[in-house]
């Protein structure tokens, strides 16, 4: 049975039959990424930014007593901006028999009467999602690399010389939890930087370029249990951000890290920071979180200089990871037409 679900009411039982299903899929996929955990899930399920909305469903197996069993499949689309952004999830054991499809006929078919037209995924390369976007018509539009970084493998005495290795003029400075309200309008400056860069991407994570976005952001990371840590250089001069680097910790999988974004604001290329920000924040990491193992990044495969940074200090490449686009109105058509999307 296929039924809508909020996150925010659902029982502590589903929460928990939720968490084995993302963990056997995690085991089918990508048995090196680390399991999830069941900490601050139901606020990571139910927590948006200010006029965004998720809007969730789930597969519930039905017992022969008629009470509702596991839960086997779960999609949910995030509304933003003008684009809806869909996470589906079957169990291994329920695969290849037309859930996933089901799925997706009903986030679709909301997506579609709310008003929007598109929709994305973000897919991750060599897991069955491929084939299965691909198959409903999905389009590739972005392709990424994603990187790990086994802090076990790092050479610290090296980058203690990479943090070192700033021009004079600049500093860094490090900020657990984000950066202070004092900072958030040249922090926003600084991020302002990569808006109108067009590099044919979805824009499914969108970032903030002002500074009461970037407060909504900061809060609503912190009620989904993330925690961001922040590494700026300031040009001393000016007072200016001239660079950031920003990773969060998530409470669900707190051995493994997310890298966000890595800015050097243009007019302050070529002095070293980027270099020196990552490894500082290395630095930081290792004292702040002693359970971290490891750091994810995605780079665009046309970034050269941040691949060349990243692969110095020890990531490396693990594997694609695709934005997918459908208009959604042909995805309903394409749905209809094989019957799924009938109610
Ligand atoms: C992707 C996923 C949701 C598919 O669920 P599913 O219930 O197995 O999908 P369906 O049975 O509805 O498959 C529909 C069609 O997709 C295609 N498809 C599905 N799995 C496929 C695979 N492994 N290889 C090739 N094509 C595949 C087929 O055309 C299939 O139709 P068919 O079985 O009649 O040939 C499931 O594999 C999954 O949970 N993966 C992990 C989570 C994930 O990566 N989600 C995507 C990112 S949000």
């Amino acid at each position: 049975m296929v039924r809508e679900w909020d996150p925010r009411t659902a029982s502590s039982a589903e929460i928990e039959s939720l968490l084995d299903t993302v963990n056997a899929a995690f085991a089918a996929d990508l048995p090196a990424d680390p399991q999830w955990r069941n900490s601050s899930l139901r606020e990571y399920l139910a927590e948006v930014m200010p006029g965004e909305r998720r809007i969730s469903w789930i597969a519930q197996e039905e017992t022969a007593d008629g009470t509702p069993g596991r839960i086997m499949g779960h999609v949910h689309v995030l509304l933003l901006g003008d684009i809806g952004v869909i996470d589906v999830l079957v169990h291994p054991e329920q695969r290849r028999q037309g859930l996933g499809r089901k799925l997706i006929a009903k986030a679709a078919r909301r997506t579609y009467q709310e008003g929007f037209s598109l929709i994305g995924v973000e897919v991750i390369g060599d897991t069955p999602a491929i084939g299965f976007f691909e198959a409903l018509g999905f389009a590739r539009e972005y392709v990424e690399t994603r990187s790990v970084l086994r802090l076990s493998t790092v050479d610290w005495v090296t980058l203690e010389e990479m943090a070192r290795g700033i021009s004079s003029g600049y500093r860094l400075e490090f900020f657990p939890g984000g950066p202070p309200d004092e900072m958030l309008d040249a922090y926003a400056r600084a991020k302002a930087e990569i808006r109108d860069i067009d590099d044919g991407d979805l824009d499914l994570r969108p970032s903030s370029y002002d500074p009461q976005r970037l407060r909504d952001s900061l809060s609503c990371l912190h009620r989904r249990g993330m925690k961001p840590y922040i590494v700026l250089a300031v040009h001393e001069r000016s007072g200016e951000v001239a660079g950031l680097t920003e990773v969060v910790v998530p409470a669900q999988h707190p051995t493994r890290a997310d890298q966000y974004d890595t800015i050097v604001v243009r007019d302050h290329r070529g002095y070293g920071i980027d270099r020196a920000m990552k490894a500082r924040m290395l630095f930081e990491l290792r004292a702040a979180e002693p359970d971290l193992a490891e750091v994810q990044t995605w780079n665009a495969q046309a970034n050269e200089p941040m691949l060349k940074v990243n692969a110095e200090l020890g990531f490396r490449a693990e594997r694609d990871w695709c934005e997918y686009g459908v208009n959604v109105a042909e995805l309903v058509h394409r749905l209809d037409a094989t019957g799924v999307t009938a109610p």
